[in-house]
């Protein structure tokens, strides 16, 4: 068997997954990772743990040549075991493209945008949901569940559908009409909340209890993360294939919700680390956040390492009007511990940003998306980028699903 013809693995039905246990992130403890878990018995996330020593042999850059082109490929640290579960729309290896023209009117000469817009369902989502519908699937799940922005929505539904589970989204009555839509046609049960994230997690919570339904709320079961860490390790992969002459981005600016993103490559850094695929210096993580929902840059600036519930949340962006952020303290470390910084921006310029970016790049990004170049003008006016850095913003979703945020002329 090629390495093309599934996962890469060298016995049929495995996918040469190397995980070895889950871990409490608060506390440390070992859960059992073949049995169907959310948060750990301390009340916070699990983390999925592997034999990296083992799955280093095999995660090579020969090897990753000949792989499927999508998240899949980094087969040794995903957590589905069975090839037969893997469900998937062929999501992740977005492509990270240079804007050159948008670099030079910032005066940086290495600004790149991962367009993350291409992914199934049109967000970044896509990579979270196919990794924890897979893991739903092989470990006997009968019916998933989620409280959502809107996007995970989508992206939960289309998974489901794929995996033939059946499905239950909740999300805020005001979610954009796209996305409601979506979720209606791939067959998911839709309820509209009145109230923000958070009250539809409650709403998800009550039905996960009584009805033995697997809440696949961010964070609150270990899998979502696992695909959303993906995007590190492509980064590692596109930056080598680059030869750009650095192994990572210097600073990575992503527009925070609930944190699983920059969390997970985060993760996927330490991984590599541990690996002996990458050396110690990594990129400085930028949470960007809106000025009416902006818990994390709260916390960052008054140095602390868990962030309180936001009063009267409101932005454009939806996917990051997040108040509560369940996995405060884990963002919150990797903004620390990589030396990055947390950045409140207007929705006036995040709006102008979008709009920017379709005029000057031909991109067509979602607002949250929008939300980094915005902060990365501010980053740039403070003095925290340097113009010979690497920078990578990411664009988390297309625009397509905002058509009120288009220009009124
Ligand atoms: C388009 C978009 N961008 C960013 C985010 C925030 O992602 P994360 O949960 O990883 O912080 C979301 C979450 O809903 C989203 O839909």
């Amino acid at each position: 068997m090629t390495e093309t013809s599934a996962l890469g693995p060298a016995v049929a039905g495995s996918t040469r997954s190397a995980l070895s246990h889950l871990e409490c992130s608060s506390t440390g403890e070992r859960h059992e990772a073949d049995t169907l878990h959310t948060i750990s018995r301390a009340g916070r996330p699990l983390l999925a743990r592997y034999d990296l020593d083992r799955a280093a042999h095999t995660l090579t850059f020969d090897r990753l040549a000949s792989r499927r082109a999508d998240m899949w490929r980094y087969a040794e640290v995903m957590p589905v075991r069975d090839v037969q579960h893997v469900v998937s729309l062929a999501e992740g290896m977005t492509p990270l493209l240079a804007v050159p023209r948008l670099g030079a009117e910032l005066g940086l000469r290495h600004l790149w945008i991962k367009d993350e817009g291409r992914n199934p369902t049109g967000t970044f989502k896509a990579r979270g949901l196919s990794a924890a519908m897979s893991r739903a699937s092989e470990l006997g799940a009968s019916a998933v569940a989620l409280p959502t922005a809107g996007n995970a929505g989508a992206a939960a539904a289309a998974y489901a559908a794929r995996a033939g589970l059946p499905c239950h989204v909740a999300m805020p009555r005001d979610a954009p009409q796209a996305v409601q839509g979506e979720v209606r046609s791939y067959g998911a049960e839709l309820t509209l909340i009145d109230g923000l994230i958070h009250d539809a997690g409650a709403w998800i919570a009550q039905g996960c209890s009584k009805h033995g339904w697997l809440d696949l709320a961010t964070l609150r079961e270990p899998y979502r993360l696992e695909g959303k860490k993906t995007m590190g390790y492509e980064l590692w992969e596109q930056f080598a294939a680059r030869a750009v002459g650095v192994a990572l981005p210097d600073v990575i600016v992503y527009p925070t919700g609930g944190g699983t993103g920059l969390i997970g490559m985060w993760k996927a850094f330490a991984e590599l680390i541990e690996m002996g695929k990458i050396e110690a210096r990594l990129p400085r993580m930028i949470s960007v956040q809106p000025c009416g929902c902006a818990p994390v840059v709260r916390a960052y600036e008054a140095g602390q390492n868990r962030a309180e519930p936001w009063e009267n949340a409101h932005t454009v962006a939806p996917g990051i009007r997040v108040p509560r952020v369940f996995a405060d303290d884990l963002v919150l470390a990797a903004i620390y511990e990589s030396g990055g910084r947390a950045v409140a921006v207007s929705d006036e310029a995040i709006v102008e940003a979008m709009h920017r970016l379709s005029r000057l790049e031909g991109l067509d990004p979602a607002p949250e998306g929008a939300a980094t170049l915005a902060a990365l003008d501010l980053l740039v006016q403070q003095g925290h980028v340097d113009r010979d850095e690497h920078v990578v913003l990411f664009d988390c979703g297309t625009g397509l699903k905002h058509p009120e945020l288009r220009p009124a002329s």
